[in-house]
């Protein structure tokens, strides 16, 4: 089976984390800090402070703005719970906005009429790899006065022209497994607001600066040394990871018949996280798949403002079209840069046979 994905680890993470036990130093140490200061230099901001996930790394930029109980965050439901969990922890309250039909990701002309007196912060999500359009929303957020977080979890090295993701407010990161580099668990909030990293290093480590002297209270959300080793280890290849993974998306974009393959707006460097086509019959499509020997998987098969705790909390009767839609028709297919391009053919042979014996799906009949 050519799986959903498959984690890249070589002698360089070996001899990392092996350095990191023979040193003594287990927990947040020196490796953190040159991690820190390597993947500020990767995305091209002044300050990145590493966390122990990416649901830490986000939960810290929120608290990094103050925000708190009665304050509104605006997101969307086509995501990882994580990204409003997030929000639901501070205390504050997530209104979700649409996605855009064409690329997954926030419609920023659906955001100012979600904006009230309590509205704090924008987190919009760059899904499956690809940026959300942060200059626009940006644009909303300065004419408001709110805070911008952006949510690239899965959107290492992605850019808009030059501009990477996570150069706009704050960016977090997540290094889960599965994501186009990983360091085990972790995370980091990138950004060029120096308060705002102090804010959080201090949130991050039970508000203390000076051993044992609280100034405020703060949480256990520390990387480890081993963890970043790994990640160490990783950034180098990230760059070579992110080629390949586009270059396969390449082939898929020309290849590919009868489904709907993902839409990138110009100027845009998708970094294809997730290559997720739209299909019909998505159950049986994957079930052929699945017998021509490759993976598949449903980022998300249930919407957030759908997931039980957010009906729970009064979501559920709130109607998004566009990820009500894309929820029953999104499957994932293997991109991971270590495919081989024979198992590159084979993905691309199943998909275009299960599309030709269901039905092509097209464009316009995917909205109906
Ligand atoms: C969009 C998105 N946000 C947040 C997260 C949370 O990251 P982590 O799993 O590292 O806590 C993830 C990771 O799965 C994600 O995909």
């Amino acid at each position: 089976m050519i799986p959903i994905a498959r984690p890249q680890m070589g002698e360089e993470e070996k001899a990392g984390v092996w350095e990191a036990m023979a040193s003594g130093s287990l927990a947040q140490g020196p490796r953190v800090r040159a991690f820190e200061e390597a993947f500020a230099g990767f995305i091209g901001v002044e300050h990145a402070v590493a966390a122990s996930s990416g649901t830490t790394a986000l939960h810290l930029a929120l608290l990094g703005y103050g925000i708190g109980p009665g304050d509104e965050v605006i997101t969307v439901p086509f995501t990882f719970i994580a990204s409003a969990n997030s929000v639901v922890y501070t205390g504050a309250r997530p209104v979700f906005v649409d996605v855009a039909e064409a690329d997954f990701t926030m419609d920023p002309e659906l955001v100012e009429a979600a904006i009230t007196p309590r509205t704090r912060a924008i987190l919009p999500v760059s899904l499956y790899g690809l940026p959300a359009p942060m200059t626009a929303i940006t644009q909303i957020a300065e004419r408001h006065g709110l805070a911008v977080v952006e949510d690239a979890a899965q959107a290492h090295g992605a850019a808009i022209g030059e501009r990477k993701s996570g150069t706009w407010g704050a960016g977090t990161f997540s290094f889960y497994p599965t994501k186009n580099m990983t360091t085990g668990e972790g995370g980091m909030v990138t950004t060029d607001d120096g308060e705002l990293a102090e804010r959080i290093r201090l949130l991050r480590e039970h508000g203390m600066k000076v051993r044992y002297h609280h100034d405020i209270v703060g949480y256990n959300f520390r990387m480890t040394d081993l963890a970043a080793a790994i990640g160490l280890a990783q950034l180098p290849k990230l760059p070579g990871y992110n080629e390949r993974r586009r270059a396969i998306a390449a082939r898929y974009d020309a290849e590919l018949q009868g489904v709907i393959t993902p839409a990138v707006r110009p100027g845009v460097t998708h970094v294809y996280h997730q290559y997720t086509i739209r299909v019909r019959e998505r159950d049986t499509f994957a079930e052929r798949l699945k017998e021509r020997g490759v993976g598949s998987a449903i980022y998300y098969p249930i919407p957030v403002h759908r997931q039980k705790p957010f009906v729970a909390l009064g979501y559920g009767n709130q109607a998004y079209p566009v990820t009500d839609r894309l929820t029953e028709q999104v499957l994932s297919i293997p991109v991971h840069p270590s495919l081989t391009d024979g198992e590159v053919a084979t993905v691309i042979g199943a998909v275009n046979e299960a599309a030709a014996a269901l039905g092509p799906l097209e464009r316009e009949a995917a909205r109906q």
